[in-house]
Protein backbone atom coordinates (compact mmCIF):
# COMPACT_ATOMS: atom_id res chain seq x y z
CA UNK A 1 0.00 0.00 0.00
CA UNK A 2 1.59 3.34 -1.14
CA UNK A 3 1.75 6.28 1.18
CA UNK A 4 -1.06 8.41 1.52
CA UNK A 5 -0.55 12.19 1.84
CA UNK A 6 -3.33 14.52 1.36
CA UNK A 7 -1.17 17.17 -0.47
CA UNK A 8 2.07 15.75 -2.85
CA UNK A 9 3.90 18.36 -3.81
CA UNK A 10 6.36 18.04 -7.30
CA UNK A 11 9.10 20.36 -7.41
CA UNK A 12 11.02 21.96 -4.20
CA UNK A 13 11.32 25.27 -5.70
CA UNK A 14 10.06 28.75 -4.74
CA UNK A 15 6.81 27.61 -5.99
CA UNK A 16 6.46 24.26 -4.40
CA UNK A 17 8.68 24.37 -1.22
CA UNK A 18 6.50 27.16 -0.03
CA UNK A 19 3.45 25.54 -1.07
CA UNK A 20 4.37 22.58 1.05
CA UNK A 21 4.87 24.84 4.22
CA UNK A 22 1.57 26.73 3.21
CA UNK A 23 -0.34 23.50 2.70
CA UNK A 24 0.90 21.61 5.83
CA UNK A 25 0.62 24.75 8.04
CA UNK A 26 -3.27 24.33 7.00
CA UNK A 27 -3.54 20.72 8.88
CA UNK A 28 -2.40 18.93 5.62
CA UNK A 29 -0.78 15.92 5.73
CA UNK A 30 1.83 17.07 3.17
CA UNK A 31 4.56 15.31 0.62
CA UNK A 32 7.55 17.30 -1.30
CA UNK A 33 9.53 15.78 -3.54
CA UNK A 34 12.55 17.62 -5.63
CA UNK A 35 15.11 15.95 -7.43
CA UNK A 36 17.69 18.39 -7.32
CA UNK A 37 21.15 16.95 -6.17
CA UNK A 38 23.91 18.69 -4.42
CA UNK A 39 27.77 18.03 -5.22
CA UNK A 40 28.05 15.09 -3.34
CA UNK A 41 23.94 13.32 -4.77
CA UNK A 42 22.28 14.45 -1.20
CA UNK A 43 18.98 16.64 -1.35
CA UNK A 44 19.18 20.00 -2.95
CA UNK A 45 16.00 22.20 -2.22
CA UNK A 46 15.33 25.20 -3.54
CA UNK A 47 15.07 24.81 -7.28
CA UNK A 48 16.61 27.10 -9.59
CA UNK A 49 16.30 29.89 -7.68
CA UNK A 50 18.23 29.07 -4.91
CA UNK A 51 20.79 26.85 -6.79
CA UNK A 52 21.28 28.57 -10.23
CA UNK A 53 19.37 31.30 -9.99
CA UNK A 54 18.41 34.00 -7.66
CA UNK A 55 20.61 33.28 -4.70
CA UNK A 56 23.99 32.24 -6.28
CA UNK A 57 23.55 35.19 -8.77
CA UNK A 58 23.02 37.67 -5.93
CA UNK A 59 26.01 36.61 -4.11
CA UNK A 60 28.35 36.93 -7.04
CA UNK A 61 26.73 40.43 -7.87
CA UNK A 62 27.46 41.53 -4.16
CA UNK A 63 31.49 40.33 -3.95
CA UNK A 64 31.96 41.60 -7.57
CA UNK A 65 30.24 44.83 -6.75
CA UNK A 66 32.47 44.85 -3.57
CA UNK A 67 35.47 44.55 -5.76
CA UNK A 68 34.38 47.29 -7.93
CA UNK A 69 33.71 49.74 -5.41
CA UNK A 70 37.37 48.67 -3.66
CA UNK A 71 39.36 49.40 -7.37
CA UNK A 72 37.01 52.66 -8.18
CA UNK A 73 35.15 53.93 -5.61
CA UNK A 74 36.72 53.80 -2.32
CA UNK A 75 39.68 56.06 -3.13
CA UNK A 76 36.96 58.99 -3.53
CA UNK A 77 36.40 57.78 0.34
CA UNK A 78 39.90 58.63 1.01
CA UNK A 79 40.23 54.74 1.57
CA UNK A 80 43.64 53.65 0.11
CA UNK A 81 44.20 49.96 -1.38
CA UNK A 82 47.12 48.61 -2.72
CA UNK A 83 47.53 45.18 -4.76
CA UNK A 84 43.83 44.86 -5.03
CA UNK A 85 42.67 41.16 -6.49
CA UNK A 86 40.01 38.49 -6.53
CA UNK A 87 40.40 35.01 -5.62
CA UNK A 88 37.67 34.03 -8.04
CA UNK A 89 37.99 30.47 -6.29
CA UNK A 90 37.22 31.56 -3.04
CA UNK A 91 34.64 33.78 -4.27
CA UNK A 92 32.63 30.53 -6.00
CA UNK A 93 33.09 29.03 -2.30
CA UNK A 94 31.70 31.63 -0.83
CA UNK A 95 28.64 31.56 -3.11
CA UNK A 96 28.43 27.63 -2.77
CA UNK A 97 28.50 28.06 1.16
CA UNK A 98 25.54 30.56 0.94
CA UNK A 99 23.19 28.23 -1.92
CA UNK A 100 24.67 25.34 0.82
CA UNK A 101 22.96 27.46 3.90
CA UNK A 102 19.35 27.99 1.75
CA UNK A 103 19.07 24.13 0.92
CA UNK A 104 19.67 23.48 4.52
CA UNK A 105 17.45 26.11 5.72
CA UNK A 106 14.33 24.34 3.39
CA UNK A 107 15.21 20.81 4.57
CA UNK A 108 15.13 22.56 8.69
CA UNK A 109 11.98 23.97 7.24
CA UNK A 110 10.32 20.59 5.89
CA UNK A 111 11.00 19.05 9.30
CA UNK A 112 10.03 22.24 11.28
CA UNK A 113 6.06 21.87 9.67
CA UNK A 114 6.44 18.17 9.11
CA UNK A 115 6.42 17.94 5.67
CA UNK A 116 7.47 14.94 4.37
CA UNK A 117 10.55 15.71 1.95
CA UNK A 118 11.19 12.68 -0.68
CA UNK A 119 14.53 12.96 -2.93
CA UNK A 120 13.99 11.64 -6.24
CA UNK A 121 12.11 12.13 -9.34
CA UNK A 122 8.22 12.37 -9.35
CA UNK A 123 5.97 11.22 -12.16
CA UNK A 124 2.38 10.54 -12.77
CA UNK A 125 1.63 6.73 -12.57
CA UNK A 126 -2.43 7.16 -12.45
CA UNK A 127 -5.25 8.80 -11.43
CA UNK A 128 -7.85 6.73 -9.22
CA UNK A 129 -11.15 7.13 -7.07
CA UNK A 130 -8.92 8.78 -3.97
CA UNK A 131 -6.72 10.96 -6.11
CA UNK A 132 -3.25 10.34 -8.03
CA UNK A 133 0.12 7.63 -7.72
CA UNK A 134 2.97 8.79 -7.85
CA UNK A 135 6.49 6.73 -8.87
CA UNK A 136 9.18 8.42 -7.36
CA UNK A 137 12.48 7.42 -8.37
CA UNK A 138 16.41 8.27 -7.79
CA UNK A 139 17.34 8.37 -4.62
CA UNK A 140 14.25 7.26 -3.07
CA UNK A 141 12.63 4.70 -4.84
CA UNK A 142 8.76 4.72 -3.93
CA UNK A 143 5.37 5.04 -4.84
CA UNK A 144 2.91 7.70 -2.89
CA UNK A 145 -0.62 8.98 -3.37
CA UNK A 146 -1.74 12.45 -2.86
CA UNK A 147 -5.63 13.92 -2.76
CA UNK A 148 -4.34 16.70 -4.38
CA UNK A 149 -1.20 17.37 -6.51
CA UNK A 150 0.52 20.75 -6.99
CA UNK A 151 3.03 20.49 -9.51
CA UNK A 152 6.13 23.16 -9.44
CA UNK A 153 8.53 21.58 -11.76
CA UNK A 154 10.13 25.16 -13.01
CA UNK A 155 11.68 26.07 -16.31
CA UNK A 156 15.13 25.46 -17.87
CA UNK A 157 17.74 27.66 -19.79
CA UNK A 158 16.14 27.76 -23.71
CA UNK A 159 19.45 27.17 -25.87
CA UNK A 160 20.27 28.79 -29.48
CA UNK A 161 19.45 26.18 -31.70
CA UNK A 162 22.72 24.50 -33.07
CA UNK A 163 24.78 25.79 -30.20
CA UNK A 164 23.73 23.38 -27.53
CA UNK A 165 25.34 23.95 -23.73
CA UNK A 166 28.60 22.40 -23.22
CA UNK A 167 28.76 24.16 -19.47
CA UNK A 168 32.59 24.92 -20.19
CA UNK A 169 32.44 27.39 -23.29
CA UNK A 170 28.76 28.00 -24.20
CA UNK A 171 27.11 28.06 -21.29
CA UNK A 172 23.42 28.49 -19.76
CA UNK A 173 22.62 30.08 -16.22
CA UNK A 174 24.48 27.35 -14.26
CA UNK A 175 27.50 27.66 -16.18
CA UNK A 176 27.43 31.49 -16.66
CA UNK A 177 27.47 30.83 -11.96
CA UNK A 178 30.54 28.53 -12.06
CA UNK A 179 33.30 30.27 -14.00
CA UNK A 180 36.44 29.50 -12.64
CA UNK A 181 38.35 32.34 -14.13
CA UNK A 182 37.63 35.76 -14.98
CA UNK A 183 37.45 35.06 -19.00
CA UNK A 184 39.44 38.26 -21.17
CA UNK A 185 36.50 37.79 -23.51
CA UNK A 186 32.84 37.35 -22.26
CA UNK A 187 30.28 37.11 -25.06
CA UNK A 188 26.57 37.17 -23.95
CA UNK A 189 23.25 36.68 -26.66
CA UNK A 190 20.57 38.28 -25.11
CA UNK A 191 20.63 41.56 -23.09
CA UNK A 192 17.55 40.39 -20.51
CA UNK A 193 17.66 40.32 -17.03
CA UNK A 194 20.08 37.07 -16.77
CA UNK A 195 22.74 38.61 -19.22
CA UNK A 196 22.62 41.88 -17.38
CA UNK A 197 23.36 40.79 -14.29
CA UNK A 198 26.09 37.71 -15.53
CA UNK A 199 27.54 40.11 -17.48
CA UNK A 200 27.76 43.14 -14.85
CA UNK A 201 29.52 40.21 -13.06
CA UNK A 202 32.06 39.55 -15.03
CA UNK A 203 32.98 42.60 -16.32
CA UNK A 204 33.07 43.86 -12.63
CA UNK A 205 35.84 41.65 -12.26
CA UNK A 206 37.77 42.44 -15.42
CA UNK A 207 35.93 40.63 -18.52
CA UNK A 208 35.90 42.47 -21.86
CA UNK A 209 31.91 41.71 -22.24
CA UNK A 210 29.99 42.17 -25.17
CA UNK A 211 26.36 41.67 -25.23
CA UNK A 212 24.37 40.56 -28.15
CA UNK A 213 20.40 41.75 -28.55
CA UNK A 214 18.52 40.17 -30.86
CA UNK A 215 15.54 43.46 -30.46
CA UNK A 216 16.16 46.68 -31.61
CA UNK A 217 14.90 48.15 -28.06
CA UNK A 218 17.04 47.80 -24.99
CA UNK A 219 15.16 46.31 -22.36
CA UNK A 220 11.76 46.51 -23.88
CA UNK A 221 9.34 45.56 -21.22
CA UNK A 222 11.14 48.52 -18.73
CA UNK A 223 9.84 51.92 -19.15
CA UNK A 224 12.10 53.51 -22.24
CA UNK A 225 12.76 56.85 -19.80
CA UNK A 226 14.56 54.29 -17.23
CA UNK A 227 15.59 51.40 -19.68
CA UNK A 228 17.46 54.62 -21.49
CA UNK A 229 19.48 55.06 -17.74
CA UNK A 230 20.03 52.45 -17.09
CA UNK A 231 21.93 51.79 -20.55
CA UNK A 232 23.75 54.95 -20.53
CA UNK A 233 25.14 53.69 -17.01
CA UNK A 234 26.17 50.14 -18.04
CA UNK A 235 27.59 51.62 -21.60
CA UNK A 236 29.57 53.91 -19.30
CA UNK A 237 30.71 50.85 -17.11
CA UNK A 238 32.28 48.92 -20.24
CA UNK A 239 29.86 46.71 -21.21
CA UNK A 240 29.00 46.29 -24.86
CA UNK A 241 26.07 46.07 -26.26
CA UNK A 242 24.80 45.70 -29.60
CA UNK A 243 21.26 45.60 -30.48
CA UNK A 244 19.27 44.71 -33.71
CA UNK A 245 21.17 41.98 -34.03
CA UNK A 246 20.52 38.49 -36.05
CA UNK A 247 22.77 36.18 -34.74
CA UNK A 248 23.71 33.58 -37.47
CA UNK A 249 25.78 30.44 -36.18
CA UNK A 250 27.84 29.49 -32.71
CA UNK A 251 30.92 27.68 -33.23
CA UNK A 252 32.76 26.36 -30.74
CA UNK A 253 36.35 25.66 -31.24
CA UNK A 254 39.00 24.52 -28.72
CA UNK A 255 39.72 27.66 -26.95
CA UNK A 256 37.16 29.82 -27.87
CA UNK A 257 33.81 30.46 -29.27
CA UNK A 258 32.97 32.29 -32.27
CA UNK A 259 29.49 34.11 -32.59
CA UNK A 260 28.60 34.79 -36.73
CA UNK A 261 25.41 37.07 -36.67
CA UNK A 262 24.52 40.01 -38.75
CA UNK A 263 24.91 43.65 -36.90
CA UNK A 264 21.69 46.08 -36.89
CA UNK A 265 22.81 47.55 -40.41
CA UNK A 266 22.54 44.05 -41.51
CA UNK A 267 26.38 43.79 -42.01
CA UNK A 268 27.95 40.16 -41.19
CA UNK A 269 29.90 40.27 -37.90
CA UNK A 270 32.12 37.93 -35.92
CA UNK A 271 32.53 37.66 -32.43
CA UNK A 272 35.24 36.03 -31.10
CA UNK A 273 35.16 35.18 -26.82
CA UNK A 274 36.63 32.86 -24.47
CA UNK A 275 33.47 31.99 -23.01
CA UNK A 276 29.83 32.65 -24.13
CA UNK A 277 26.74 33.00 -22.24
CA UNK A 278 23.26 31.91 -23.50
CA UNK A 279 20.67 33.67 -21.80
CA UNK A 280 17.50 33.64 -24.45
CA UNK A 281 14.97 32.74 -22.15
CA UNK A 282 14.03 29.86 -19.88
CA UNK A 283 11.24 27.20 -21.07
CA UNK A 284 8.81 25.37 -19.00
CA UNK A 285 9.61 22.05 -17.67
CA UNK A 286 7.73 19.01 -17.45
CA UNK A 287 10.88 16.34 -18.35
CA UNK A 288 10.12 13.08 -16.69
CA UNK A 289 6.51 14.16 -15.10
CA UNK A 290 4.76 11.81 -17.21
CA UNK A 291 1.73 14.32 -17.75
CA UNK A 292 0.57 12.18 -20.60
CA UNK A 293 -0.43 9.27 -18.53
CA UNK A 294 -3.30 10.88 -16.57
CA UNK A 295 -4.15 13.34 -19.61
CA UNK A 296 -2.65 16.57 -18.06
CA UNK A 297 -3.05 19.42 -20.57
CA UNK A 298 0.22 21.77 -22.04
CA UNK A 299 -0.52 24.66 -23.84
CA UNK A 300 1.33 25.56 -27.31
CA UNK A 301 4.58 26.40 -25.11
CA UNK A 302 4.89 23.48 -23.46
CA UNK A 303 3.78 24.93 -20.58
CA UNK A 304 0.90 23.33 -17.89
CA UNK A 305 -2.29 24.91 -18.70
CA UNK A 306 -3.80 26.36 -15.86
CA UNK A 307 -6.63 29.06 -15.37
CA UNK A 308 -6.20 32.42 -13.04
CA UNK A 309 -6.56 29.85 -9.85
CA UNK A 310 -3.46 27.65 -11.36
CA UNK A 311 -6.05 24.78 -11.82
CA UNK A 312 -5.22 22.74 -14.39
CA UNK A 313 -7.72 20.42 -16.93
CA UNK A 314 -7.28 17.71 -14.48
CA UNK A 315 -9.32 17.69 -10.65
CA UNK A 316 -7.22 18.57 -7.68
CA UNK A 317 -4.50 18.99 -9.90
CA UNK A 318 -2.95 22.72 -9.75
CA UNK A 319 0.14 23.96 -10.79
CA UNK A 320 2.47 26.82 -10.39
CA UNK A 321 5.00 28.92 -11.01
CA UNK A 322 7.90 29.30 -13.98
CA UNK A 323 5.87 25.81 -15.46
CA UNK A 324 3.00 28.04 -15.91
CA UNK A 325 1.40 31.30 -17.65
CA UNK A 326 2.96 34.74 -16.10
CA UNK A 327 6.68 36.00 -15.24
CA UNK A 328 9.05 33.59 -14.61
CA UNK A 329 10.20 34.99 -10.94
CA UNK A 330 10.88 33.25 -7.46
CA UNK A 331 7.93 35.75 -5.77
CA UNK A 332 5.47 35.22 -8.42
CA UNK A 333 5.71 30.99 -7.81
CA UNK A 334 5.60 31.42 -4.05
CA UNK A 335 2.32 33.78 -3.83
CA UNK A 336 0.74 31.19 -6.57
CA UNK A 337 1.83 28.23 -4.16
CA UNK A 338 0.52 29.58 -0.94
CA UNK A 339 -2.66 30.66 -3.04
CA UNK A 340 -2.85 27.20 -3.82
CA UNK A 341 -2.76 25.53 -1.06
CA UNK A 342 -4.85 27.79 0.47
CA UNK A 343 -7.77 27.09 -2.45
CA UNK A 344 -7.21 23.52 -1.84
CA UNK A 345 -8.15 24.66 2.09
CA UNK A 346 -11.42 25.95 1.00
CA UNK A 347 -9.79 29.92 1.34
CA UNK A 348 -10.32 32.51 -1.08
CA UNK A 349 -6.63 33.66 -2.07
CA UNK A 350 -6.08 36.13 -4.69
CA UNK A 351 -2.62 36.98 -6.45
CA UNK A 352 -2.55 40.56 -7.95
CA UNK A 353 -0.23 39.98 -11.49
CA UNK A 354 -0.78 44.17 -11.18
CA UNK A 355 1.46 44.56 -8.25
CA UNK A 356 4.30 41.36 -9.03
CA UNK A 357 7.60 43.68 -8.94
CA UNK A 358 10.77 43.29 -11.06
CA UNK A 359 14.01 44.15 -10.01
CA UNK A 360 17.20 43.47 -12.34
CA UNK A 361 20.17 43.24 -9.79
CA UNK A 362 22.79 45.30 -11.81
CA UNK A 363 24.53 49.00 -10.83
CA UNK A 364 22.02 50.91 -10.85
CA UNK A 365 19.58 48.05 -9.85
CA UNK A 366 16.28 48.85 -11.51
CA UNK A 367 13.19 47.99 -10.19
CA UNK A 368 9.31 48.50 -11.26
CA UNK A 369 5.71 47.69 -10.55
CA UNK A 370 2.79 48.47 -12.60
CA UNK A 371 2.58 49.94 -15.77
CA UNK A 372 4.85 51.38 -18.07
CA UNK A 373 4.51 54.94 -19.50
CA UNK A 374 4.37 53.34 -23.12
CA UNK A 375 2.18 50.52 -22.11
CA UNK A 376 0.14 53.77 -21.16
CA UNK A 377 0.13 55.58 -23.51
CA UNK A 378 -0.70 52.55 -26.09
CA UNK A 379 -3.88 52.26 -24.08
CA UNK A 380 -4.76 55.78 -24.81
CA UNK A 381 -5.03 56.30 -20.76
CA UNK A 382 -4.28 59.97 -19.14
CA UNK A 383 -2.08 59.91 -16.60
CA UNK A 384 0.67 62.70 -15.03
CA UNK A 385 4.25 61.63 -14.51
CA UNK A 386 6.80 62.68 -11.92
CA UNK A 387 10.34 62.06 -11.87
CA UNK A 388 13.08 62.89 -8.83
CA UNK A 389 16.58 62.20 -9.67
CA UNK A 390 18.22 60.39 -6.55
CA UNK A 391 21.17 63.33 -7.59
CA UNK A 392 19.12 65.45 -5.72
CA UNK A 393 19.28 63.26 -2.89
CA UNK A 394 21.14 63.91 0.67
CA UNK A 395 21.46 59.92 1.22
CA UNK A 396 22.51 59.16 -2.08
CA UNK A 397 25.15 61.94 -2.49
CA UNK A 398 26.49 61.15 1.30
CA UNK A 399 26.90 57.37 -0.29
CA UNK A 400 28.31 58.57 -3.53
CA UNK A 401 25.60 57.14 -5.66
CA UNK A 402 23.59 59.53 -7.57
CA UNK A 403 22.80 57.66 -10.80
CA UNK A 404 19.01 57.05 -11.78
CA UNK A 405 15.89 58.51 -10.47
CA UNK A 406 12.63 57.53 -9.26
CA UNK A 407 9.66 58.09 -12.00
CA UNK A 408 6.27 57.90 -10.55
CA UNK A 409 2.53 57.69 -12.97
CA UNK A 410 -0.69 58.47 -11.81
CA UNK A 411 -4.14 58.42 -13.26
CA UNK A 412 -4.64 62.15 -14.25
CA UNK A 413 -7.95 62.45 -13.00
CA UNK A 414 -8.19 60.29 -9.61
CA UNK A 415 -4.04 60.26 -8.95
CA UNK A 416 -4.10 56.49 -8.42
CA UNK A 417 -0.57 55.34 -9.00
CA UNK A 418 -0.54 53.30 -11.94
CA UNK A 419 3.57 52.74 -11.96
CA UNK A 420 6.45 53.49 -10.25
CA UNK A 421 10.15 52.99 -12.10
CA UNK A 422 13.18 53.49 -10.58
CA UNK A 423 16.78 52.82 -11.99
CA UNK A 424 19.33 53.67 -9.28
CA UNK A 425 21.03 52.83 -5.69
CA UNK A 426 18.56 49.93 -3.81
CA UNK A 427 15.80 50.02 -6.29
CA UNK A 428 15.24 46.29 -5.31
CA UNK A 429 14.23 47.41 -1.61
CA UNK A 430 12.52 50.94 -2.80
CA UNK A 431 10.00 49.43 -4.85
CA UNK A 432 8.81 47.50 -1.77
CA UNK A 433 6.60 51.26 -0.85
CA UNK A 434 5.38 51.41 -4.08
CA UNK A 435 3.78 47.80 -4.17
CA UNK A 436 2.20 48.55 -0.96
CA UNK A 437 0.66 51.59 -2.43
CA UNK A 438 -0.43 50.05 -5.36
CA UNK A 439 -1.90 47.23 -3.35
CA UNK A 440 -3.76 49.67 -1.34
CA UNK A 441 -4.66 51.34 -4.67
CA UNK A 442 -3.00 54.82 -2.87
CA UNK A 443 -2.91 57.70 -4.88
CA UNK A 444 0.59 59.49 -5.83
CA UNK A 445 -0.94 62.86 -3.14
CA UNK A 446 -1.05 59.47 -0.07
CA UNK A 447 2.80 58.99 -0.85
CA UNK A 448 3.18 62.49 -1.19
CA UNK A 449 1.54 63.32 2.45
CA UNK A 450 3.68 60.41 4.21
CA UNK A 451 6.62 61.20 6.43
CA UNK A 452 9.59 59.44 4.99
CA UNK A 453 13.11 59.36 7.27
CA UNK A 454 15.99 62.10 6.33
CA UNK A 455 18.11 61.14 4.87
CA UNK A 456 17.00 58.11 3.21
CA UNK A 457 16.59 56.92 -0.45
CA UNK A 458 12.75 56.71 0.03
CA UNK A 459 12.51 60.61 -0.10
CA UNK A 460 13.17 60.24 -3.53
CA UNK A 461 9.77 58.54 -3.94
CA UNK A 462 8.08 60.97 -1.77
CA UNK A 463 9.25 63.26 -3.82
CA UNK A 464 8.49 61.70 -7.16
CA UNK A 465 4.76 61.79 -5.81
CA UNK A 466 5.52 65.05 -5.31
CA UNK A 467 6.89 65.80 -8.65
CA UNK A 468 3.68 64.17 -10.07
CA UNK A 469 2.20 67.47 -8.97
CA UNK A 470 4.46 69.74 -10.04
CA UNK A 471 5.38 70.71 -6.85
CA UNK A 472 9.05 69.00 -5.74
CA UNK A 473 10.61 70.43 -2.60
CA UNK A 474 14.48 69.70 -3.03
CA UNK A 475 14.57 69.63 -7.09
P1 LIG B 1 12.20 26.05 -9.89
O1 LIG B 1 12.88 26.98 -8.96
O2 LIG B 1 12.81 25.83 -11.21
O3 LIG B 1 12.09 24.68 -9.11
C1 LIG B 1 11.62 23.52 -9.72
C2 LIG B 1 12.16 22.33 -8.94
O4 LIG B 1 11.45 21.16 -9.34
C3 LIG B 1 13.63 22.03 -9.19
O5 LIG B 1 14.28 21.77 -7.98
C4 LIG B 1 13.61 20.78 -10.06
O6 LIG B 1 14.74 19.94 -9.85
C5 LIG B 1 12.37 20.10 -9.51
N1 LIG B 1 11.73 19.16 -10.44
C6 LIG B 1 11.39 19.35 -11.73
N2 LIG B 1 10.75 18.27 -12.22
C7 LIG B 1 10.68 17.39 -11.19
C8 LIG B 1 10.12 16.10 -11.05
N3 LIG B 1 9.48 15.51 -12.05
N4 LIG B 1 10.24 15.48 -9.86
C9 LIG B 1 10.88 16.06 -8.81
N5 LIG B 1 11.43 17.28 -8.89
C10 LIG B 1 11.32 17.94 -10.06
N6 LIG B 1 13.65 35.32 -9.87
C11 LIG B 1 13.47 36.31 -8.99
O7 LIG B 1 12.33 36.56 -8.57
N7 LIG B 1 14.52 37.06 -8.54
C12 LIG B 1 15.77 36.84 -8.96
O8 LIG B 1 16.70 37.53 -8.54
C13 LIG B 1 15.99 35.81 -9.90
N8 LIG B 1 17.23 35.56 -10.35
C14 LIG B 1 17.42 34.54 -11.23
C15 LIG B 1 18.71 34.34 -11.71
C16 LIG B 1 18.94 33.33 -12.61
C17 LIG B 1 20.34 33.11 -13.12
C18 LIG B 1 17.87 32.50 -13.05
C19 LIG B 1 18.10 31.37 -14.00
C20 LIG B 1 16.59 32.71 -12.57
C21 LIG B 1 16.35 33.74 -11.67
N9 LIG B 1 15.08 34.02 -11.20
C22 LIG B 1 14.88 35.05 -10.32
C23 LIG B 1 13.92 33.22 -11.61
C24 LIG B 1 13.58 32.19 -10.52
O9 LIG B 1 14.71 31.39 -10.28
C25 LIG B 1 12.40 31.34 -10.95
O10 LIG B 1 11.32 32.16 -11.32
C26 LIG B 1 11.97 30.43 -9.82
O11 LIG B 1 13.01 29.58 -9.41
C27 LIG B 1 10.76 29.59 -10.22
O12 LIG B 1 10.39 28.78 -9.16
P2 LIG B 1 9.65 27.39 -9.38
O13 LIG B 1 9.39 26.84 -8.02
O14 LIG B 1 8.52 27.58 -10.30
O15 LIG B 1 10.69 26.47 -10.16
P1 LIG C 1 14.87 37.36 -20.67
O1 LIG C 1 13.55 37.03 -21.24
O2 LIG C 1 14.94 38.26 -19.51
O3 LIG C 1 15.81 37.98 -21.80
C1 LIG C 1 16.09 37.29 -22.97
C2 LIG C 1 16.63 38.29 -23.98
O4 LIG C 1 17.17 37.57 -25.05
C3 LIG C 1 15.56 39.20 -24.54
O5 LIG C 1 15.99 40.53 -24.49
C4 LIG C 1 15.35 38.69 -25.95
O6 LIG C 1 14.96 39.67 -26.86
C5 LIG C 1 16.75 38.16 -26.25
N1 LIG C 1 16.77 37.12 -27.28
C6 LIG C 1 15.93 36.06 -27.42
N2 LIG C 1 16.30 35.29 -28.46
C7 LIG C 1 17.41 35.87 -28.98
C8 LIG C 1 18.27 35.53 -30.06
N3 LIG C 1 18.08 34.44 -30.80
N4 LIG C 1 19.31 36.35 -30.31
C9 LIG C 1 19.54 37.45 -29.57
N5 LIG C 1 18.77 37.82 -28.54
C10 LIG C 1 17.71 37.04 -28.24
O7 LIG C 1 15.53 35.93 -20.35
P2 LIG C 1 16.79 35.53 -19.49
O8 LIG C 1 17.70 36.67 -19.28
O9 LIG C 1 17.29 34.29 -20.09
O10 LIG C 1 16.14 35.18 -18.10
C11 LIG C 1 15.07 34.25 -18.03
C12 LIG C 1 14.12 34.63 -16.97
O11 LIG C 1 14.66 34.35 -15.68
C13 LIG C 1 13.80 36.13 -16.91
O12 LIG C 1 12.83 36.50 -17.84
C14 LIG C 1 13.26 36.25 -15.53
O13 LIG C 1 11.92 35.84 -15.51
C15 LIG C 1 14.11 35.26 -14.76
N6 LIG C 1 15.20 35.99 -14.08
C16 LIG C 1 14.87 36.93 -13.14
C17 LIG C 1 15.85 37.65 -12.52
C18 LIG C 1 15.45 38.69 -11.54
O14 LIG C 1 14.28 38.73 -11.17
N7 LIG C 1 16.35 39.58 -11.12
C19 LIG C 1 17.26 37.43 -12.77
C20 LIG C 1 17.49 36.46 -13.82
C21 LIG C 1 16.49 35.76 -14.41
Amino acid sequence: MSKQFDVVVIGGGPGGYVAAIRAAQLGFNTACIDEWKNDKGGPAPGGTCTNVGCIPSKALLQSSEYFEHAGHSFADHGIGLKDLSIDVAKMLGRKDAVVKQNNEGILYLFKKNKVSFFHGRGAFLKAGDSGYEIQVTGATEEIISGKHIILATGSNARSLPGAAFDEDKILSNDGALRIGAVPKRLGVIGSGVIGLEMGSVWRRLGADVTVLEGLPTFLGAVDQQIAKEAHKSFTKQGLKIELGVKIDKVTSGKSSVTVTYANAKGEATKLEVDKLIVSIGRVPNTIGLNPETVGLKLDERGAIAVDDHCRTNLPNVWAVGDVVRGPMLAHKAEEEGVAVAERIAGQHPHVNFNTVPWVIYTSPEIAWVGQTEQQLKAEGREFKAGTFPFLANGRARAMGDTTGMVKMLADAKTDEILGVHIVGPFASELIAEAVVAMEFKASAEDIARICHAHPSLSESTKEAALAVDKRTLNF
